[in-house]
């Protein structure tokens, strides 16, 4: 087992406490939380006659991943061809999100990208749906079947799009009444997700602003400083603001539950102001690098106190799993002089993601009364893969071999609200 229970720091080796790894765990489930976690010499003295036991010798147990910021409506224009952002939202985005104002295709959708996340290892993501309701209805109950911990929100967009997905006044009255059947109900939380400021007026950002400040225990998720074009677009739609960020602090959409997508373009001043209310930016590494946006300057996050975290942005984003997430990460580090640790990318997939969405109440480590969401990693999975780790002396090589060459074969089990929700095909 391997638990992160705070930040490792930035050094080879993890910060004193802030890790706990058992060669010879015991994680004890009661019902959908955690019971206990221990040595399994000492722990299972204690267990009750009957208990059902299963053996992972030569496995590896991590929390359950989290994705702080993606698209279920564009799994199907992952890997669209040749352009960057703005472009790329035109010719493959807007046309594929028209699609989602049919339910049956929702709902589709809903379950094909929850078995490709579970396969991954992924457990808990804060997700865009479309401008249309519906798509957010047929997400949240397919969750909710599963008894997964997920946000999600409908797309707010009034201008600058396709009049098909273009949501008018009623987008507000269709976000309140999302909250009002869905937020907060058994695993599942409301996301408000204006898409960018491009795509919404003064008068819809400032209505999002207004539903924050009513339920502060909304969460927020939008884009930010991507792209070049859209920094150029963006000053030329808001003339009178300071810069990009203070487009969205204007609104009052910054806040310690604001989850900014990529803020790749930004200066130390905007860094320092989204630090001080707490928000975070979610760093999408393998979309940055297959939409050509630029290199997230992880470094300039660290000393201005900027919390990041990490996220796939699928459809741009090349890779649903957390290891190809981390592997992207590790090279746009490398591009910058950065080289990012093991110990830091599977702290921030877990407790770093958890804890920057205000989950780590819920989820994000291995400990005793948190819900029973966690991977059950497989270091044999692959002949290679089996080779690199049989040379590694270290924990600490063990999960870099892992971060850089690892796939969803890797995952063996992963369970969520203390079920077993996917299981590796054993044959392959
Ligand atoms: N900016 C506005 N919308 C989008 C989107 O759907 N994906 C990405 N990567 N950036 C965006
Ligand atoms: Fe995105």
């Amino acid at each position: 087992l391997v638990s992160f229970s705070r930040d490792p720091g930035d050094g080879d080796m993890p910060q004193p406490g802030s890790l706990e790894h058992y060669g010879d765990g015991l994680l004890w489930l009661k019902g959908q939380h955690i019971h206990a976690v221990g040595h399994f010499s000492e722990l299972s003295l204690s267990l009750p006659e009957g208990i059902p036991v299963y053996d992972y010798r030569d496995k590896l147990i991590m929390p359950g991943f989290i994705d702080t910021h993606v698209h279920y409506v564009q799994l199907d224009i992952m890997a669209s061809y040749g352009r960057q952002l703005l472009d790329w939202l035109n010719d493959y985005t807007f046309p594929e999100e028209c699609r989602f104002a049919n339910h049956a295709h929702a709902e589709a959708l809903s379950n094909a990208f929850l078995d490709e996340m579970l396969r991954a290892g992924t457990t808990t993501a804060q997700v865009f749906g479309s401008s249309h309701p519906v798509s957010v209805d047929a997400f949240f109950s397919a969750c909710k079947s599963r008894q997964l911990r997920m946000l999600v929100g409908k797309v707010l967009m009034d201008r600058n799009a396709p009049d098909a997905l273009l949501d008018g006044a009623t987008g507000i009255a269709d976000t309140e009444r999302l909250i009002a059947d869905w937020h907060g109900k058994q695993r599942l939380g409301y996301s408000v997700t204006p898409r960018f400021a491009p795509t919404s007026t003064k008068i819809q950002m400032d209505a999002a602003g207004a539903l924050l400040r009513n339920e502060p225990t909304l969460w927020l998720q939008t884009h930010l400083a991507e792209n070049s074009g859209e920094l150029d677009w963006v000053a030329e739609l808001f003339p009178g603001s300071r810069d990009y960020l203070s487009v969205y602090e204007d609104a009052g959409l910054v806040g310690p539950r604001s989850t900014f997508a990529h803020g790749i373009h930004l200066n130390n001043d905007m860094r320092k102001r989204l630090a001080e209310r707490g928000a975070n930016i979610a760093f999408c590494p393998s979309s940055n690098l297959f939409l050509g946006s630029g290199l997230f300057d992880r470094a300039a996050a660290k000393q201005t106190g900027m919390a990041f975290t990490f996220a796939s942005d699928i459809g741009a984003g090349t890779d649903l799993s957390g290891f190809g997430t981390l592997k992207a990460a590790y090279q746009v580090g490398q591009l910058g002089g950065q080289p990012l640790t093991a110990w830091q990318g599977f702290y921030g997939l877990t407790m770093g993601n958890a804890k920057a969405l205000s989950l780590d109440n819920h989820i994000g480590q291995l400990a005793p009364s948190l819900e029973a969401d966690f991977v059950v990693i497989d270091p044999q999975a692959t002949s290679l893969l089996s080779r690199r780790i049989s040379h590694c002396t270290t924990l600490g090589e063990r999960l870099f071999a892992l971060m850089m060459l690892a796939d969803d074969r890797a995952i063996y089990e992963t369970w969520a609200g203390g079920r077993c929700q996917h299981r590796r095909d054993r044959s392959q």
